[in-house]
Formats: C-alpha cells, sequence, structure tokens
C-alpha cells in the first residue's frame, strides 16, 4: 500500500510558505510515498501547480479531496479547531502543533484518532538536526532581521571612504546568540557592520568571536556558570544577573545604531531586556528589531506584528512572519525537514509508514497518536547537542585523603606494569629460545617502538588525533628510507615489496600533508 501524502494550502492570514515543494515531492516518491496537493498551494511561495504536477503530484482541486485522498497531511501552521474537525478521523498530520499552548485542541485531535507529529517538538538532538524545522526557520528569520533592519536603517552598513567624505561602519548590536542570532551575526558582519553580540551562554563566545563579532563580557561571575543545561537552551538568570546585563545594554545604547534581539528561553515570555529608557538613548534613525515579538518582545516598545516609530525617530520592528516574508527558500527548507522526517517515518523506503514510538526523535515529534494524547514526551535517550552533561563534582577530599589516594593509585599502575614487563620480558625469553640472534634484535627495537609510540598517541586528546596523526603519519614515513636502500637490491621480490614500501609511504606523507593542510585552512579567513 503506498501512502499517499496530501499537502494544503495555509488558511493563516499572510501565510505564504507551503509544506511541500516539488523538489520534496520528488524525494518523497523515492520513499515510495505518491504526493497530492491543493491547487495554488504554492503560488505564494513560487511554485505553481504545473511544477508540482511536472515533479508527478497529484493536483487537486481543493482542501475536501486532499484530506481524502491523502493519508498523511503535511502542512506548515498548526491547524485551528476548524480546520481539524476537517480532517479525516485515523488521519495523520505533520505541521508546526505548538501541543503546550494548545491542550484543547490536542485532545480534540485524540478524539479523531490522528496522530500528531508536531514539528516544533523535534528533540535538539544531532540525529534529528535535519528535521529541526524550528532551527531552519529561525536561521531565515536571523538573515532577514538584518535585511529588515537595513531596509529601514538610513544608511550604509558596511564604513567607506569615499570622495565625498567618510562613512562610519553601522554599529549592530544582536542580543541572544542562538540559531536566529548567529544567523543574523553572519549576516550583519558579512555586510561590514561592527557587531556586537551577547547571550547568557558564556560558551557561544568563541563562535560569536569567530564569527567576526564581538562579544559582550558582563563584570559579572555568573556569565561564567550561568550555561545550557535544559536540553540545548539557557537557563534563567538571577534578578543580579539581569541588572548587571541591563546596566551594560545601557552603556552600549548610545552608540548602537541597529539592535536585533533574539533572546529566549523556551516555555517562558520573552524577557525584557531592551528597556524604554534605552530606546530613548538611542539616536534618531536607529532600528530595533525585535524577534521574539511573538512571545511578548524583548523590547518594551514592540508592538506584535508592527512597525512602529518612537518620538525620537528609532524604528522598532515586531513582525512575527520573517520566515514567511521568504517564502520560498522557508518552504524548500520546511519541506526538506518534513521530507527527512517521513524518512525516519518510512524505514524500509517502502511507501509504508511505521509509526515507531521507541524511536527518540518520532517519540519526541508525537504530540497525538492511537486516540491517545502522548505531549509532553519522556526526555530523549540521547544528550542534547548543547547541553554537555556536567561533570559529577568530586567529593571533597582532606590533603591526607587526597595524598592516600593518588599512593594507591600510584601503587596499582606500577603493579600492573610490572605485570605485564614480566609477561613481555617471559615472552621474549621465549622467543629467542628458538629464533636466531639478528632477529631479536630487530624484534625487540619493533617492540619498543611501538610500546613509545602507543604510550604517546593514548594520552593524546581526541580533538587533537585527525591533525596530530596526520602530521604524524607524514614523519613517521621514514620507512621510506629503509625502502630506499632495499630497492637496489637483485631480488625481484624485494624490489617489488621496496617499492610498495615507496608506493604506500608517499601516500602516507602527501596525504598528511594534505590533510594537515585542509584542517589549518579551516581555522583561516579566506
Ligand atoms: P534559541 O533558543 O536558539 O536562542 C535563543 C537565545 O537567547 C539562546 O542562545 C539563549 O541563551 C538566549 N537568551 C535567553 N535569555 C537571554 C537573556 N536574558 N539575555 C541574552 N540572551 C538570552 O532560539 P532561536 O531559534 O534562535 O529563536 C530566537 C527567537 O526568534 C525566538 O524568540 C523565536 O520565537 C524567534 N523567532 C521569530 C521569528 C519571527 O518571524 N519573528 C521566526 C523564528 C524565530
Amino acid at each position: 500500500m503506498r501512502v499517499k501524502i496530501g499537502a494544503l494550502t495555509e488558511v493563516f492570514p499572510g501565510e505564504n510558505r507551503v509544506a511541500m515543494t516539488p523538489d520534496s515531492a520528488v524525494q518523497l516518491a523515492k520513499l515510495g510515498h505518491a504526493s497530492c496537493i491543493q491547487s495554488g498551494a504554492g503560488a505564494k511561495a513560487g511554485f505553481s501547480d504545473a511544477a508540482y504536477a511536472a515533479a508527478g503530484v497529484e493536483v487537486l482541486p481543493d482542501a475536501a479531496s486532499v484530506i481524502a485522498a491523502a493519508d498523511v497531511i503535511v502542512k506548515v501552521r498548526g491547524p485551528d479547531a476548524t480546520e481539524l474537525a476537517t480532517l479525516s478521523d485515523g488521519q495523520t498530520l505533520i505541521s508546526f502543533f505548538w501541543p503546550a499552548q494548545n491542550a484543547e485542541l490536542l485532545e480534540a485531535a485524540a478524539k479523531k484518532n490522528l496522530t500528531i507529529v508536531a514539528m516544533d517538538m523535534v528533540p535538539r538532538i544531532s540525529r534529528a538536526q535535519k528535521m529541526d524545522a524550528l532551527s531552519s526557520m529561525a536561521n531565515i528569520a536571523g538573515y532577514r532581521a538584518v535585511i529588515e533592519a537595513g531596509n529601514n536603517f538610513g544608511r550604509f552598513f558596511t564604513g567607506q571612504v569615499t570622495a565625498a567624505g567618510k562613512v562610519p561602519p553601522a554599529k549592530v548590536l544582536i542580543v541572544g546568540a542562538g540559531v536566529a542570532g548567529l544567523a543574523a551575526i553572519g549576516t550583519s558582519t558579512s555586510l561590514g557592520a561592527i557587531t556586537l553580540a551577547f547571550d547568557v551562554r558564556p560558551e557561544v563566545a568563541e563562535q560569536i568571536e569567530s564569527m567576526g563579532a564581538e562579544f559582550v563580557y558582563l563584570d559579572f561571575a555568573e556569565q561564567a556558570q550561568d550555561g545550557a543545561a535544559t536540553g540545548g537552551y539557557a537557563a534563567p538568570s538571577s534578578p543580579e544577573f539581569r541588572e548587571a546585563q541591563l546596566k551594560k545594554f545601557r552603556e552600549l545604547a548610545p552608540d548602537m545604531d541597529i539592535v536585533i534581539t533574539t533572546a529566549l528561553i523556551p516555555g517562558r515570555p520573552a524577557p525584557k531586556l531592551w528597556t524604554e529608557d534605552m530606546v530613548k538613548m538611542m539616536k534618531p534613525g536607529s532600528v530595533i528589531v525585535d524577534l521574539a515579538a511573538e512571545r511578548g518582545g524583548n523590547c518594551d516598545l514592540t508592538v506584535p506584528d508592527q512597525k512602529i516609530v518612537t518620538d525620537n525617530g528609532v524604528t522598532i520592528v515586531g513582525y512575527t512572519d520573517f520566515p514567511s516574508r521568504m517564502a520560498a527558500q522557508a518552504s524548500t527548507l520546511y519541506s526538506t525537514n518534513i521530507r527527512h522526517m517521513l524518512t525516519d517515518l518510512t524505514p524500509k523506503k517502502d511507501g509504508i509508514i511505521l509509526h515507531n514510538m521507541e524511536d527518540d526523535v518520532i517519540r519526541g515529534a508525537t504530540a497525538a497518536h492511537m486516540g491517545a494524547v502522548t505531549y509532553p514526551p519522556p526526555p530523549p535517550k540521547v544528550q542534547a547537542i548543547a547541553a554537555a552533561k556536567p561533570k559529577e563534582k568530586a567529593k571533597e577530599l582532606t590533603p591526607e585523603e587526597r595524598r592516600a589516594q593518588e599512593v594507591a593509585a600510584f601503587k596499582a599502575q606500577t603493579r600492573s606494569q610490572v605485570g605485564l614487563l614480566a609477561i613481555g620480558g617471559g615472552l621474549m625469553l621465549l622467543a629467542g629460545l628458538y629464533a636466531p640472534a639478528s632477529f631479536m634484535s630487530h624484534f625487540i627495537v619493533f617492540v619498543l617502538a611501538v610500546f613509545v609510540g602507543f604510550q604517546v598517541i593514548w594520552n593524546v586528546s581526541h580533538s587533537l588525533h585527525t591533525p596530530l596523526m596526520a602530521v604524524t603519519n607524514a614523519i613517521s614515513s621514514i620507512i621510506i628510507l629503509g625502502a630506499l636502500m632495499q630497492i637496489g637490491s637483485g631480488s625481484f621480490l624485494v624490489i617489488l615489496l621496496a617499492a610498495l614500501s615507496v608506493f604506500m609511504a608517499g601516500i602516507n606523507i602527501f596525504g598528511g600533508f594534505m590533510v594537515t593542510r585542509r584542517m589549518l585552512a579551516m581555522f583561516q579567513k579566506s
């Protein structure tokens, strides 16, 4: 049985995206799925009915016929109660759903025996990155926020020296360096603005700096420990920390031309970080883009979905539909996220959906299944990407206890080493009884070389293995010397083996240096 995937036209006012593109439909066909789409669903994102038909998608006249024909419905925005009621009982819906905010709707869905796969619930684990629609949309929002700011800002981003005078570069502050914030930082620095960024998670400082922006440090101890402990997201900060943060922002406000705020802690209203007095301190013509507008905004004066200009001439943009403003790109990325979700739901690529509730990602995203509400999911078995498990704090030891522990560890290590040496020596003696003397001297050198080599490499941190191994590979190719000395020998077999050794050691040498060069190039700015 081939499952049919059906895409509906978005009914939410102003929504331009679509959950299926001609390209994604071609990929769905490779999973064994037939697809259909409501006529005109892709028009606002730039995908015509003809393009869908050419990709093998059945174009149906209205929503009712798509719902009747398809087993799985894909959408961008979650349904409202009316739209939900039109779905057939037992159908699967894959879309944003926000189950925490839509408990009643979820109950209704479970009553209809619908399976709800909420794209906003995909856990933030490495394997699920390709399905992480929140990230792909936030990435677009971050980019678009800078473009929107530029559109409302009457000057260049980059500094210039022209015959008509010197133009200073714009100064941009980005608050919150999550997915959207990092995309905004990348766009802002590439346009040439002096970019500053702040986040409560100090671990992002390096990322920010590697993108050419400046991390705003606070003179406050908590920043060093207030990290991502909650599934890759930030934890709320203390009132003292907030005060230190606001003080810093007040210092920066008069100097900033553009402020883009993206600070958010999931499940909470957006923290108020850009206060009214800071807006008043800004120069006329400055722009604030508040990406957190949907959750009440990071700026006191933000009006969701609107652009306002304050009395002192500061423009505040509170749009909540940035991804929809780049509908073609957003639809392409979102439909790819959906396609990857369907790949996981179709493990045999035979067009048969297997809703495996043992799978972390599928379980995490499923909000209703088999007539029951399955939200909230249990925490994923795999750690969230950014939330490295904090090392268990060692019990405080007195100096005597520590010393005793060290002595015991040293004794145990010595015992095992002496044991190993004794076994090795015994084996060596045994070999010496039978092997010729010339073999033994080479053999002992070989064994010692393996021992020393192992000890050296074993102690190198894993992250350094690739560059280190690449260089040592090249250097260790000293075997080439041995091979060269033998290559003049009369025996054909020796020449063949020596030539092979030269060839293989050559691969080691050139390959080693090439890999090292590539690794180094990754750290160089082009
Ligand atoms: P994210 O969770 O990846 O990033 C949020 C960042 O804010 C985190 O790095 C967090 O550490 C930081 N943060 C939290 N509290 C902070 C504080 N007090 N000070 C400084 N930084 C703080 O979220 P993502 O995906 O980057 O989204 C960011 C915002 O953009 C969200 O509010 C989201 O709803 C919004 N968004 C808006 C869209 C629009 O069209 N307006 C579209 C997509 C996302």
